[in-house]
């Protein structure tokens, strides 16, 4: 099988039993024309994700967060790379196109309590994009830092190593581990940030 030259995501059947990745994402690089600008949203993103893993990213804004979340949802083709994405009997019973939900927008509609109820009953994979450290700690198994445009792995935090399931929001928030987690992700996080409004400033004054 070929997965190299790839450019919609590819839907395989699930290794029974396996441990397999859910979801499998190889080079993947994505860049756009903007006023005849070749602006680089993404590059080299390698990672996999585990089957009920609640993956959420985190990165500046334009980043290519949203970007990413369309290129796994077959929305948009990524322009290098490949997406692997492992079809269960569950995924195709329901007919669902895949077992990646994009919740961007729905956070600010779903309570954090309750969205990691719903979670943690059906064990759905699921690929988060949030703006909030908290959120991400609370929620994810894996928190994977983006850096600034063009978005590349910066690093990945392992959450669940630190705070198992199911989880007691309140307890993972006044534990010391989690001040220490926010420290982390923020100290990465703040020079990312810092990169992509400094270039936004010098693009402004440029034109
Ligand atoms: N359809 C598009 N056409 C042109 N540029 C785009 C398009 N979608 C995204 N971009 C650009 O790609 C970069 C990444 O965007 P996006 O994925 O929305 O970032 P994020 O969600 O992390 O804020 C930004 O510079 C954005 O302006
Ligand atoms: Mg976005």
């Amino acid at each position: 099988m070929t997965v190299s030259n790839q450019l919609t995501p590819e839907y395989v059947d699930a290794e029974r039993g396996g441990s397999a990745p859910k979801v499998s994402l190889r080079g993947i690089s994505k860049a756009f024309m903007v006023k005849r600008q070749v602006v680089n949203a993404l590059a080299g993103i390698d990672v996999d994700i585990r089957p009920g893993e609640f993956f959420c990213v985190v990165g500046p804004s334009g980043c290519g967060k949203t970007t990413l979340l369309r290129i796994l949802a077959g929305l948009e083709p990524q322009d290098g790379g490949s997406v692997r994405i492992a079809r269960d009997r569950t995924d195709a019973r329901n007919g669902a196109s895949s077992g990646v939900a994009s919740l961007d927008e729905q956070t600010k509609l779903i309570l954090q309590g309750e969205l990691l109820r719903i979670w943690e009953d059906d064990r759905k994979t699921v690929v988060y994009v949030t703006h909030s450290i908290d959120e991400a700690i609370v929620l994810a198994d894996r928190i994977m830092i983006m850096t600034a445009r063009p978005g590349r792995i910066k690093d990945i935090v392992d959450v669940a190593a630190v705070f198992g399931r199911p989880r007691e929001l309140e307890a993972v928030r006044s534990s010391p581990s989690y001040g220490e987690m926010f420290g982390h992700i923020w100290s990465q996080l703040r020079t990312e940030v810092t990169e992509s409004r400094d270039g936004d400033i010098n693009a402004n004054t440029a034109r």
